[in-house]
């Protein structure tokens, strides 16, 4: 019979995944994968994470209090993705759950995304390919599909994390743009200057910002941030991005705001309940919209499988995990 002691931790990858990291992970477990890539939820999820040590979290799966006190032989969820709103990581702690991200390796990469959806989003191109492809372009016009411009005008950043802080200077080095940002906590004064950055209030953020580009992390406090009463307090023909998560824009109220006009245009990368999206957005011209794409070149995504994949090994065969969320589960680290 088979020494119990001796077998390899269990752990579960939720999605299907570039099969060199499964390959690497059956190296230290008995792995359990989802090559049909089914999306686990709910009863599903539980049946295939209960008795495992280890999750390879690939798909934003709801890590709940519920889920964890189903399975009480879970000791890591290493998530495949820097946003982790998806755990509660409290519950986690409670548990003794060690809890990983993967920031870092995406930095550059979402920030390309997120600076190429606030351009699309200002110069209308998904608007300008859609009209071409429709066959209704018959001759020049002095007007036709005008946007706004992006070099030179007033770059706002909500958040001013890694990702924003490289937005920033993309906008400020490399498009002549003034950058204004707003954070709960405010950038040393030596990193501002370099960046480019000044901290100014929401309102002012608001007020100021020709392009708005929305990267803070998703909680309860940052729910609906940009609601009807902020839209209102935007910028006529401003435009706003959102890289960061569904759940911080009122996608009802953005609908709302730009079948009015109030703005011109929004780029959406994320969306409140999604992988559906709100009909109202589907239905107007002056959105470009992506499926959460941000961090999606071919390099980055491996890297973040990689990283998830260290995180689970060390986590479970006595090493550092390189990315935890829940650091004080580890301990002091000499
Ligand atoms: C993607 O949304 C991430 O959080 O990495």
């Amino acid at each position: 019979m088979k020494d119990p002691a001796m077998s390899k931790p269990a752990v579960l990858v939720s999605r299907d995944l570039f099969p060199e990291v499964v390959a690497r992970l059956r190296q230290h477990f008995e792995v359990d994968d989802n090559p049909a890539d089914e999306v686990l939820a709910g009863e599903a999820l539980r049946l295939r994470l209960q008795h495992r040590q280890g999750l390879l979290a690939a798909g934003g799966e709801r890590i709940s209090a519920e889920l964890l006190a189903a399975c009480p032989a879970l000791r890591v969820v290493a998530n495949m993705a820097v946003g982790y709103n998806n755990i509660d990581v409290p519950a986690c702690t409670a548990r003794g759950v060690l809890v990983t991200n993967t920031p870092d390796v995406l930095t550059e990469t979402t920030a390309d995304f997120g600076f190429a959806l606030m351009m699309a989003t200002a110069r209308r191109m998904a608007e300008a390919e859609r009209f071409l492809r429709a066959g209704l372009w018959t001759k020049w016009r002095y007007d036709l599909l005008t946007g706004s411009d992006v070099h030179g005008a007033t770059l706002g950043i909500l958040g001013m994390g890694r990702i924003g802080q490289a937005i920033a200077r993309r906008g400020a080095a490399g498009f002549g743009m003034r950058v204004v940002y707003h954070n709960r906590s405010r950038l040393p004064p030596a990193t501002e200057a370099a960046l480019g950055a000044q901290w100014v209030g929401k309102a002012e953020l608001l007020a100021q910002s020709d392009h708005l580009v929305l990267v803070l992390p998703y909680s309860a406090a940052s729910h609906h941030a940009i609601g009807a009463a902020e839209l209102a307090q935007m910028k006529p023909g401003a435009t706003l991005t959102n890289i960061a998560r569904g759940g911080i824009v009122d996608d009802a109220a953005l609908a709302a705001a730009l079948r009015a006009g109030r703005i011109a245009a929004a780029g959406l990368d994320v969306f409140e309940g999604e992988p559906a999206v709100h009909p109202e957005l589907l239905a107007l011209p002056n959105v470009v919209l992506t499926p959460h794409i941000a961090s999606a070149s071919l390099r980055t995504r491996r890297a973040m499988a990689d990283l998830a994949a260290d995180n689970l090994i060390a986590a479970l065969t006595g090493g550092a995990p390189p990315t935890p969320v829940n650091a004080e589960l580890l301990g002091p680290r000499g």
